[in-house]
């Protein structure tokens, strides 16, 4: 990412200004008509806040051109398996920022964070204590925990979504050969409560090998996520909820590339030495296995 060189700030003549100010009052104007008021809002504060970056950084011509270079590149690897600009949306804040403006916190519920690129409609259904991982290699997880609503009653056959990396730090759709595995949905059982096994979550960065990487890069910063496993819940009369939760002592929770760590979502998932009994009588061969517990509390909808 090559943006030139910048001789500095300078001081700016009043007669400067005005001129600066009155296109910034020129653009506003040509939105005056617009019939819609929200979109009429929405144009005139981008407007203002696009000026006011360009004024205050004194923005180069090189370095707009370097801008529409970025987001040109961003355009031409877009596709429908990738979507380079949720990826920008993402690694500036705003995929969390926008989470945080219409996900305010109520009571007791269960925080949001970022969607992620990797879900997957249609994911297969499990039932409760079933196995999402399929063929993905990994740690075995027992993951457990209850749906209630706010005020504390048991939500039975809410949907939970669940999918994650594998210990490759790869989900199934960033293989070539259409495989399934490290997702699944099941429902809340009669008491509310869900259990299933899944994979002890790992690192893995997000898609780096695009402007975006080239922009992690050019501004020393990692690609990596904290490792987590993602869940989506729904049920009637509650709002979804889309969340995950993180792994409590990952060394990347302070540096997550998305900001999407919120400390009410880490989890402790404690490790099971060899030969220690799995709650569902599951034959484990041997191997450590982990578990964690995850009770979730959804909002009212509308809150
Ligand atoms: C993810 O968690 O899967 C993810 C989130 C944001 C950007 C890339 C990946
Ligand atoms: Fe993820």
């Amino acid at each position: 990412m090559e943006t030139g060189s910048h001789s500095g700030p300078h001081p700016v003549s009043e007669a400067q200004q005005r001129v600066e100010e009155k296109l910034v009052q020129n653009v506003l104007d040509s939105f005056e008509r617009c019939q819609d008021p929200r979109l009429k809002q929405l144009m005139q504060s981008l407007t203002r806040h696009i000026h006011s970056f360009i004024r205050e950084v004194r923005l180069t011509e090189a370095e707009w051109n370097a801008a529409i270079s970025f987001l040109t590149a961003a355009g031409h690897i877009t596709d429908d398996k990738r979507q380079e600009f949720i990826l920008l949306s993402d690694v500036f804040g705003a995929s969390m920022q926008t989470i945080a403006v219409n996900n305010e916190t109520i009571d007791n519920a269960t925080e949001a964070t970022v969607f992620g690129p990797f879900f997957v409609e249609d994911a297969p259904e499990i039932e409760n204590g079933g196995d999402i991982a399929g063929a993905a290699p990994g740690q075995p997880c027992w993951v457990e925990g209850s749906v209630k609503d706010t005020a504390g009653n048991p939500i039975p056959n809410a949907r939970i979504e669940v999918w994650e990396a594998d210990e490759d730090g790869f989900y199934d759709v960033q293989y070539s050969d259409q495989r399934v595995s490290g997702r699944a949905h099941l429902f809340s059982d009669a008491d509310g409560n869900y259990r299933f096994w899944g994979l002890t979550p790992t690192p893995y960065p997000i898609p780096h090998d695009g402007p975006v990487g080239e922009m992690l890069e050019a501004v020393g910063r990692s690609p990596m996520r904290a490792s987590h496993l993602h869940f989506m819940v729904t049920a009637p009369g509650l709002r979804t909820l889309v969340t995950h939760i993180f792994v409590r002592g990952d060394e990347l929770l302070k540096h997550d590339s998305v900001f999407g760590v919120k400390e009410s979502l880490i989890r402790n998932f404690e490790e099971q030495a060899p030969g220690t009994a799995a709650p569902d009588g599951r034959d484990l061969g041997g191997l450590s296995w982990a578990r964690t517990r995850f009770d979730i509390v959804l909002a009212p909808t509308g809150s």
